[in-house]
């Protein structure tokens, strides 16, 4: 069973039921032990009676007197009773009550309560009392002590019955409730992720087991936020430090170069110099936007933009760039409507993606540019031709420096120009715009489609 509630449900239900099926089995003896010991007093009581009525001088009678003396009494209780008197003297029986039709109660030697079975009568329960010279022996049927034990049963049964049902609903109950500050941890660690680190698991007024674990966790989570802002201020000021340097070794190489003073291999070298530090200077200002992006350090100048024009705009820019790419390039718009964004940062998203695109698709191939607004949302999606990426890496892609090869790996050496930042600062754009991005594949499931959409707040 996968569920602990349902665990904890069903232990209890057995714990119960196993407890009130014992319960049960002690009642049945007891009960039992108490009725037949009232089967013994009642065959007590009657042999006093026959006694008082064979008088004081009872060992001198014969058959004849006793029988003149207690037929009565054993006729008028015979619906009861079965009696025989036996007689060490006489050897044999010298009375029988008539519902015996002259047969003997079983004898046990040395037990004076005890039970014994007779054809025709059935069960007896039997006591023999000593009345020297005689042994008077009184049973009485044991009948309706079965029919209570047997209805004694049947009503344990059903109430065992009745008792797994009703402690399986109370365990269920039981178990939701004593799982509830589970189920709150369980949605609030899954809410917590890198960009809301601050949210805590609430801790009950109760201190109890659940209580420890749930303070432990946010103590976890404090250590990780700790981390993360240090790793984000790290960036942040790495980044920031690393600027001012670059630009003074661009200075002066570009100095360098101007002198005109370098020997052609070494104005070579410098280019190539400067060419990196280009790129160098490319990635840091990507993470300072990063990290500036992900501390909610930016604030966006949104004003509201008509998002058809806007692609209009962007779609000659678009042509021309597929056009030196050797690729094809068609905008489709749809809907109409005002969208607040900051222009030429939604500029450099989708620029982002047509790089992407013009990476990985094919010579002469298809990249569509499709826009629609309604229903509160401007959707855009760039979608290519080339060999897409794996369900399982669509998510990574928009991680920092993740990279694939065109096996869906991830690639390791720096291969050309790209750092594998884009896609991440295409997210961090778009999340400033309380939107989302998404990739996934393409029409016929060829190539890939990278989506986003943000609200249209105006
Ligand atoms: N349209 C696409 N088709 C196939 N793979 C893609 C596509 N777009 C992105 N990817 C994969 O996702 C990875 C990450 O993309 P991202 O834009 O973040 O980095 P990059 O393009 O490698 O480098 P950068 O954008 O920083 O120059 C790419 O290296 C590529 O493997
Ligand atoms: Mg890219």
């Amino acid at each position: 069973m996968k569920s602990i509630s349902l665990r904890l449900a069903a232990w209890y239900a057995l714990a119960a039921t196993i407890t009130l099926a014992c319960l049960f089995v002690v009642g049945y003896q007891l009960l039992q032990k108490y009725l037949v010991h009232g089967l013994d007093l009642l065959n007590t009581a009657e042999f006093q009676q026959i006694r008082a009525r064979l008088g004081s001088d009872y060992a001198t009678l014969d058959s004849a007197v006793i029988d003149e003396r207690i037929r009565e009494t054993t006729e008028y209780a015979s619906v009861l009773f079965y009696i025989d008197i036996d007689s060490h003297r006489q050897d044999g029986i010298l009375f029988y009550s008539n519902n015996l039709e002259r047969r003997p109660i079983p004898d046990v030697k040395g037990e004076q309560f005890y039970n014994a079975k007779m054809k025709g009568i059935g069960e007896l329960r039997v006591a023999e009392f000593p009345l020297p010279p005689f042994d008077v022996t009184v049973a009485t049927p044991l009948r309706q002590i079965r029919k209570v034990m047997e209805a004694y049963v049947e009503v344990c049964s059903a109430l065992l019955g009745a008792m797994l049902v009703l402690s399986v609903v109370i365990g269920v109950a039981l178990s939701r409730v004593a799982l509830r500050p589970v189920r709150l941890i369980h949605e609030t660690a899954r809410r917590i992720g890198s960009d809301n680190l601050s949210e805590r698991i609430p801790v009950g007024q109760v201190r109890d087991e659940i209580s420890e674990l749930a303070q432990l966790l946010n103590q976890m989570f404090d250590r990780l936020e700790y981390s993360f802002n240090q790793i984000r201020r790290f960036t942040a000021e790495a980044s920031h430090e690393l600027k001012t340097p670059l630009s003074l070794v661009r200075l002066q190489a570009e100095k360098l170069l101007v002198s005109g003073a370098l020997a052609p291999a070494h104005e070579e070298a410098l280019q190539i110099q400067l060419e990196e530090v280009a790129r160098l200077s490319r990635i840091i200002e990507e993470l300072l936007f990063l990290s500036r992006a992900e501390a909610r350090a930016i604030t966006l100048a949104l004003e509201p933009h008509d998002p058809v024009l806007f692609l209009q705009m962007f779609a000659q820019d678009a042509r021309v760039l597929a056009e030196h790419h050797g690729r094809q390039f068609a905008l489709i718009s749809e809907g109409q409507g005002m969208v607040a964004f900051e222009e030429h940062r939604i500029r450099q998203v989708l620029l982002n993606l047509l790089a992407n695109a013009f990476d990985a698709s094919p010579h002469e191939s298809l990249i569509t540019l499709h826009s629609s607004v309604g229903d509160g949302v401007w959707r855009v999606s760039v979608a290519d031709q080339g060999p897409g990426v794996p369900a399982d890496q669509r998510e990574r892609i928009f991680e920092r420096f993740v990279r694939l090869d065109r096996q869906g790996g991830e690639r390791t050496d720096g291969g050309d120009n790209g750092s594998g930042l884009g896609l991440a600062i295409c997210r961090g754009i778009i999340e400033l715009h309380h939107g989302r991005i998404r990739a996934e594949s393409g029409a016929d499931g060829r190539g890939l489609r990278v989506v986003f959409e943000i609200p249209c707040t105006l």
